[in-house]
């Protein structure tokens, strides 16, 4: 038997909803497998700017720097949208990430086959689905670079300024880099890194430091594309991506573009790695504060998250296949919460709530 401690950080709006879920697919698996998750929860965001004062407790950090991996639900909502004091639900997530040194954000685009219909894409373009792992760097570039401000940060005055630095090292660039290759090497052996080295200076380190490391991967097919291209190509022809590595900021665009090619964002996780084995994993959606405790979120990016985070950080294989069968025979059964609900299509009477997908997907684990 083996014991795993984590941390979750639910968040706001919809987080505690989906997280709960979550839990109680760990629990299942858990008893299945006679694993112990030692699960402890923890705030941040606009929760523990009402309760602590700060997006990012310290106690929030030390408790996620024990644990083996940490579950994100969701941050953020108008309610903390302009503090006095510039805090802000986004700034406790940038800061987890810092402070968890998680410098890798995987990001995959996958269209479930039962839901090929919710991708806006024509059927011609998606054809037999979408598989795309989108590599992101997560603690560098102008989200961490110097920021700066003129003095008098007046609107009305034109020569006011304000900046934020884009700025890259070859280590931040070759370590970004290496992790897409390996990735790649476990797909299918291409990767395309993406930058916009005809205007940037640091692209242009970006585009470098691949011509070097690139050798390093004979076995890896690889291509290079500007950024604004690269926007394009994934609505004309998503399919000729395998792995994409990229910039924290041009990362951060193409992954929503991305999840809307792939259909529903209600189904996409994603895991934030940095050296060790200690992973952040995350729906990718927002807290849809609109819907939040009324038993409509979508909880299955959250439990999609368990996979990556067995996979990643507490290498439980088999428990992770265990869960991608148990979602994929709810789908196969019908059942869908609104989000994915296709009127005309699906049955009306296999709508369900946020609770009854966590029950159905538990329902549906068996030991493998
Ligand atoms: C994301 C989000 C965050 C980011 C925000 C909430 C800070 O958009 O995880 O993609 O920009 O990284
Ligand atoms: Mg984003």
């Amino acid at each position: 038997m083996s014991t795993f401690n984590i941390v979750t950080l639910p968040g706001d709006g919809i987080g505690p909803d989906i997280v709960r879920e979550a839990c109680k697919v760990l629990n299942k698996i858990g008893e299945l497998y006679g694993h112990k998750f030692n699960i402890t929860e923890k705030r941040m965001g606009g929760i523990a700017i009402d309760m602590d004062g700060t997006s990012l407790p310290q106690d929030t950090i030390d408790a996620c720097l024990k644990s083996d991996a940490v579950l994100l639900g969701a941050v953020g909502g108008p309610k903390w949208d302009h503090l006095p004091n510039g805090d802000r639900p986004e700034k406790g997530l940038l800061g987890i990430r810092g402070a968890l040194k998680l410098y890798a954000n995987l990001r995959p685009a996958v269209l479930f086959k039962q839901l090929q219909h919710t991708s806006p894409l024509k059927p011609e373009i998606i054809g037999e689905g979408l598989d795309i792992l989108v590599v992101r760097e997560l603690t560098g570039g102008m989200y961490f670079g110097e920021k700066a401000n003129s003095p008098a940060y007046d609107t009305t005055k034109p020569d006011a300024w304000a900046s934020d630095l884009e700025k890259y090292s070859v280590y931040e660039i070759e370590r970004i880099l290496k992790t897409g290759f390996e990735a790649a090497q476990k797909r299918d052996h291409r990767l395309c890194c993406v930058h916009k080295a005809n205007v940037l200076e640091s692209s242009r380190l970006w585009r470098a430091v691949f011509e070097r490391v690139k050798k390093d991967y004979p076995d890896v097919e690889t291509s290079e594309m500007y950024v604004d291209n690269a926007a394009m190509q994934l609505v004309r022809n998503p399919r000729q991506f395998d792995v994409i590595v990229t910039s924290n900021i041009f990362g951060d665009i193409l992954t929503d573009e991305a999840s809307q090619v792939a259909g529903s964002i209600g189904m996409l996780a994603s895991a934030s790695l940095g050296a060790g084995t200690l992973g952040l994993y995350e729906p990718i959606h927002g807290s849809a504060p609109d819907i939040a405790g009324k038993n409509l979120a979508n909880p299955i990016a959250t439990i999609l998250s368990l996979p990556l985070m067995f996979r990643y950080s507490l290498g439980l294989m088999k428990e992770a296949d265990a869960i991608d069968k148990a979602i994929n025979d709810v789908l196969d059964a019908g059942y869908r919460t609104g989000d994915i609900f296709t009127p005309g299509l699906n049955d009306e009477s296999k709508k369900v709530g946020t609770k009854e997908m966590g029950d159905l997907i538990v329902k549906a684990l068996k030991k493998i």
